[in-house]
């Protein structure tokens, strides 16, 4: 039997090592992409730097930025086709997280490279993936809304045009910044739930389509990108700031889980929270809503003081994009407008050095039975 480790088994493989990576890496409370802090990142690039970054290993030279940026803008749009068959979905009544992952999985279906793994198809696969990804999450709302899709606009950047597609109008500069600094932040995560789930899949040798599938289909739930959104719902369901040190002890003495808080690996807080934290303090009082921002940090205070957890990149997402009048159920999607940049690399580092995932279980259940007939069980 393989050696097991301690403590991991049926313990969400906590603490073991799966694979050797150089794309973003945690240390203690600070996470860095390819050897740049996120600090670093967050203040001066642009999410197409960091997608460049990630999937290259360097930062861009002007040119090798706006051969990117052309690349992108040559993807971000949707044929009629593609456009007729998304509307024709079903849409009402449906999480935008299940709708995305099957529009994803519809765009491989139009796609002639999609089979090919070969890297020059895969780079192709790629750039249509983060280039439409934003777009698809937009013209989901744009249908629910009853609206007609928005063409995006040449020459823009992934941030605003997902702004725009979203809303119809031209988005402001500082908009703009504030939802670029968002897929910035969002967009690697080391051996993440999804990360590791499109590793997997990859590591059949399955396709890219289906390996980012795969991960969207972990994104989803609420111990992972799922709970940004359910973050907005418990403030909601808090409504004022005065209720929320009562509410929290209620529900941590009923062993419930406040979304937002905690994490598997950073114990001493996750640099994406605090850069969050100030922007939700900037937005909330922008957009006359403080209490969101005091609710919050008496949330994060009696987390902290009755379970000693600290606030996850979700906690202050969530009144980021509440501010910017982004619908809750966007909020994953909009996770997954940005991830899909470090799942890209995550899959293309899997087929560099491929081997199949194939573990082990460590069997408990019964030996030695005899096949009875039905008639003798
Ligand atoms: N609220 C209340 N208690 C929490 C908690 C939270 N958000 N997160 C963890 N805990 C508690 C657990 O109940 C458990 O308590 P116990 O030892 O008394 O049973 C302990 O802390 C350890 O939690 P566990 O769920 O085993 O940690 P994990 O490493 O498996 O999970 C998360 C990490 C992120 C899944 C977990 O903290 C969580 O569910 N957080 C809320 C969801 C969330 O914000 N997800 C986004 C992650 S980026």
């Amino acid at each position: 039997m393989a050696q097991i480790y301690d403590g991991a088994v049926d313990r969400g493989l906590e603490g073991v090592i799966a694979c050797t990576t150089a794309i973003s890496y945690i240390i203690d409370a600070n996470l860095t992409y390819r050897g740049y802090t996120i600090e670093d990142l967050a203040k001066n690039s642009s999410f197409e730097e960091v997608v460049y970054l990630l999937w290259n290993n360097k930062l861009p030279s002007d040119a090798e930025l706006k051969e990117l940026k052309g690349s992108i803008a040559d993807n971000i749009g949707f044929t009629d086709e593609q456009l007729s068959n998304l509307k024709a979905l079903p849409a009402k009544g449906i999480h935008p997280m299940a709708w995305l992952r099957t529009a994803v999985s519809m765009l491989a279906l139009w796609d002639d490279d999609s089979q090919d793994n070969s890297p020059e198809a895969i780079n192709r696969v790629s750039l249509r993936l983060v280039a439409k990804m934003g777009g698809l999450v937009a013209y989901l709302e744009r249908i629910r809304q009853g609206k007609d899709y928005v063409a995006p606009r040449a020459g823009e950047s992934i941030a605003w045009n997902f702004l725009y597609m979203l809303n119809g109008e031209e988005p402001d500069a500082e908009t703009v910044k504030v939802m670029d600094t968002c897929l910035i932040l969002h967009a690697d995560h080391e051996l993440n739930c999804s990360a590791f789930a499109s590793r997997v899949t990859a590591s059949s040798l399955s396709d890219v389509y289906s390996a980012v599938v795969s991960a969207i289909s972990a994104l989803k739930g609420p111990l992972h990108g799922g709970a940004n959104e359910q973050v907005m719902i418990t403030l909601n369901k808090i409504g004022t700031v005065d209720n929320a040190k009562t509410w929290v002890k209620e529900a941590l003495a009923n062993k419930e889980k406040i979304m937002g808080l905690g994490h598997r690996v950073y114990k001493n807080g996750d640099p994406r929270a605090k850069i969050l934290r100030g922007m939700s303090e900037l937005l909330t009082n922008k957009t006359g809503q403080p209490h969101l921002y005091e609710m919050s940090r008496v949330i994060e205070d009696t987390v902290r003081e009755e379970k000693g957890l600290l606030p996850n990149v979700d906690f202050y997402s969530a009144t980021v994009y509440y501010s910017m009048g982004i619908p809750l159920d966007l909020y994953t999607p909009i996770f997954a407008t940005s991830r899909v940049a470090g799942w890209l690399s995550h899959i293309r580092e899997q087929y560099s050095k491929n081997r199949i995932y194939r573990p082990r279980g460590e069997w408990t259940g019964k030996s030695g039975l005899k096949w009875q007939s039905p008639s003798a069980r």
